[in-house]
């Protein structure tokens, strides 16, 4: 059987079909389906329904897997293996409170952030509940070319939660606190595999830029979120039970959705990949 390889949107994200990542697959499709992942920068595997073991197997094609950040999130039987369920996520007046709203890349804060995250659908209420995606690379390629030689060689400092995130992060003890790290981040990463230029931004995490004041640095972050986040870089992800959904975290950002009935559910096992430290496009 050959996999078949069908974009889902003008500017990237593939669906693969007519594969299995249950089984066991030859070297060269591994290889393939890694230099899917860097072009397209998010890849859609539909009725795969792979469980904790079959995830990090599929996960495995593709990279080492990395211990999840928030161990409170983790199945105890697959330590590598994180979920994200309804039944965690607080209400707050009668909103649901979901993890990962507002686009962001996933441990911005961390000095070797992923390269990749997957998600494995379990369970998905009717109506609502997508991930978003933005093409990072596109959204630099588009800016002025005054504006990309202006950032390019700038940088931001990620932490846990920056002082004006617009959401708000899961409270960690002061022991958990003192192990999160925070680390300058060039502000235009270079693709390691595809060498694209690419924005790297995350508005929650990011404190401002190292050379100018609060306010400008700010405002720069701000209007560039806001450009990178326009519609037409957008791919939104309607789930289904049974998808496998892995994207590159120097491609894109995503963002959760909390639009749905949260009696209804909404389960996810959930993976990230070892990253490199980041390269800057300069
Ligand atoms: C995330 O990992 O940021 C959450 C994505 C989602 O649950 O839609």
């Amino acid at each position: 059987m050959t996999m078949e390889i069908s974009p889902i949107s003008p500017h990237f994200g593939a669906k693969i079909t007519a594969i299995d990542l249950k089984k066991d697959l030859d070297r060269d499709t591994h290889a393939k389906l890694k230099s899917l992942l860097s072009e397209f920068a998010v890849l859609v595997f539909p009725k795969q329904f792979l469980g904790p073991a079959d995830l990090v197997r599929a996960g495995e094609i593709f990279g080492d897997l990395m211990p999840q950040q928030l161990q409170k999130y983790v199945l105890p039987d697959f330590p590598m293996v994180g979920y994200n369920s309804t039944k965690d996520l607080p209400l707050k007046d009668g909103k649901l409170q979901v993890r990962g709203e507002n686009y962001h890349t996933d441990h911005s804060n961390s000095v070797c952030p992923p390269k990749a995250t997957a998600l494995s659908a379990v369970t998905i209420p009717s109506k609502g509940g997508d991930t978003q995606f933005v093409d990072v690379r596109q959204a630099f390629d588009d800016l002025p070319l005054g504006l990309q030689e202006k950032i390019v060689h700038l940088r931001s400092l990620h932490v846990h939660e920056s002082s004006r995130s617009p959401r708000t992060f899961t409270k960690l003890s002061e022991e958990d606190f003192a192990k999160i790290p925070k680390v300058y981040q060039p502000l235009v990463i270079r693709h390691p595999v595809s060498k694209r230029p690419a924005l790297y931004l995350n508005t929650g995490r990011m404190e401002g830029i190292e050379t100018m004041d609060a306010d400008e640095g700010f405002a720069l972050i701000n209007s560039l979120y806001e450009h990178a986040t326009d519609t037409k870089y957008e791919y939104r992800h309607r789930w289904a039970e049974g998808d496998f959904v892995i994207w590159d975290n120097r491609s894109v950002m995503h963002q959760a959705n909390a639009d749905y009935n949260p009696e209804e559910g909404r389960y996810l096992y959930r993976i990230m990949l070892e990253g490199d430290a980041l390269q800057a496009f300069a």
